[in-house]
């Protein structure tokens, strides 16, 4: 199984996801967390490169194919291994982030983008994505309080940011039965206990 975890900068999903995972492992899952950009050694350079401040020549289409290329590695040496040999892979962020970003914050073609996210990764869709709702003004405190790296995307304008949240509860609206939709604004525990639920739905019985 495929779970992925999507949300606004600042939505937790760092912290909510070890916890997760710890809590599957005890369940018996054999469970792989991995993140996006990067999760292996070619996307972590990716990954530098699309944070580094001073590239703020950076065009779009430059990002969304960094983005993808990252991606494309990170599906073929990672993700699809572990899913090929029975085991349950959890995912800080993956395709919806780029048509979350690119696509409603960028403004980028939604369909374009969808076409290039199926080259990339070879067709392969979440079977469960969390969305780790946000507003966006709690969001970017929330970084900037962590002390959490201030990357080069978080400092493009709050309208920009809006759109995301705005483009993940549209597509959490459009896809239900893959998405769930978590209020990630309330305490930790709390957070977590509604992943474990939503979570634990929709899990077969571990071996
Ligand atoms: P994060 O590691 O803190 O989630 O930061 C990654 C940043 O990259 C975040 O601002 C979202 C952004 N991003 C995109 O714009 N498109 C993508 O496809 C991905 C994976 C991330």
């Amino acid at each position: 199984m495929f779970i992925t975890f999507e949300g606004p900068d600042g939505s937790g999903k760092s912290t909510q996801v070890p916890l997760l995972a710890e809590y599957l492992r005890q369940q018996g899952f054999d469970v792989l967390t991995t993140r996006e950009p990067g999760g292996t050694r070619i996307g972590d350079q990716v990954r530098a490169i699309l944070m580094d401040m001073e590239n703020t020549a950076m065009r779009p289409n430059t990002e969304i194919l960094l983005f993808l290329a990252a991606r494309a590695q990170h599906v073929a040496e990672i993700i699809r291994p572990h899913l090929e040999k029975g085991g349950l892979v959890l995912c800080d962020r993956f395709g919806d982030s780029t048509l979350a970003y690119q696509g409603y914050g960028h403004q980028v073609d939604l369909g374009i983008l969808r076409q290039m996210l199926r080259f990339a990764t070879g067709g392969l869709q979440p079977d469960l994505t969390l969305l780790l709702d946000v507003d966006v003004e709690t969001g970017l405190q929330r970084r900037r309080r962590g002390g959490d790296e201030w990357n080069r995307l978080d400092a493009s304008e709050l309208a920009f940011h809006r759109r995301v949240r705005e483009g993940y509860l549209e597509m959490a609206a459009a896809e239900p039965q893959r998405w769930r939709v978590v209020d990630a604004s309330r305490p930790v525990e709390v957070v977590q206990s509604a992943i474990r639920a939503a979570v634990s739905a929709a899990l077969p019985a571990p071996r």
